[in-house]
């Protein structure tokens, strides 16, 4: 996992593009797809300065030669003070092998060392079994559903599940698995 970087904007598209038919049940941005090459590039630019400008952390899932893009991952700030919320994706070649639920995890950890972070959480649509798997996985816990909260990819009503891990649970489970 790394910060993107605009040169990755063609195996950026090679997952985006090989994944449509599954991003665009989920994700209302996916319905922009496919996109140019230059206007990746953009975007590209847009979450490195947002990265290094402490607004939004977006990484790319690569594999380890970087030679392709296995998803994408992300912690924003638009919860609330002290908390993030993550997002993620994952080409639909490459899903159910643990990829998602190892990016979340990894954001987890990095979002607590983050100063004033007290609450991480992932937002579901309460259809999305394999998204909710990874948030139950990671010893989250669902808050509530919230009817018709949100607008999917074809501009209708869904519902939205909210999973949450406060510090204390964060830390409770690390000691828990802490064998000193
Ligand atoms: C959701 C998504 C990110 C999951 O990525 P992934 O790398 O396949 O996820 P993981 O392999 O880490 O975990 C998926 C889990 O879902 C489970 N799963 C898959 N299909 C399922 C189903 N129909 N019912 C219940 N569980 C299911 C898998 O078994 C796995 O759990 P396991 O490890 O206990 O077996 C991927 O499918 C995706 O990109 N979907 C489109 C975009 C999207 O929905 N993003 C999330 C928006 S909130």
């Amino acid at each position: 996992m790394r910060c993107w970087h605009p040169h990755d904007a063609p195996l950026f598209k090679a997952a985006l593009d090989s994944s449509l038919p599954e991003l665009q049940r989920w994700i209302p941005w996916a319905m922009n797809e496919p996109s140019q090459l230059d206007l990746l590039e953009d975007r590209l630019n847009g979450y490195r300065d947002d990265f290094f400008g402490g607004r939004s952390a977006l990484f790319a899932l690569m594999d380890p030669d970087e030679t392709e893009v296995l998803g994408g991952a992300g912690l924003y700030r638009r919860v609330g003070p002290g908390a993030l919320e993550i997002g993620y994706w994952v080409r639909s070649d490459q899903a159910g092998q643990g990829f998602a639920t190892e990016a979340a995890h990894a954001m987890t950890e990095a979002g607590f060392m983050l100063s004033g972070i007290e609450r991480i959480e992932i937002h579901c649509d309460p259809l999305n079994a394999p998204s909710i798997a990874v948030p139950r996985k990671l010893g989250y816990e669902h808050g509530e559903t919230l009817v018709d909260h949100a607008v999917g990819p074809r501009g209708e009503s869904r519902d939205t599940m909210i999973w949450r891990l406060t510090m204390e649970a964060y830390a409770a489970t690390r000691w828990e698995h802490c064998s000193c």
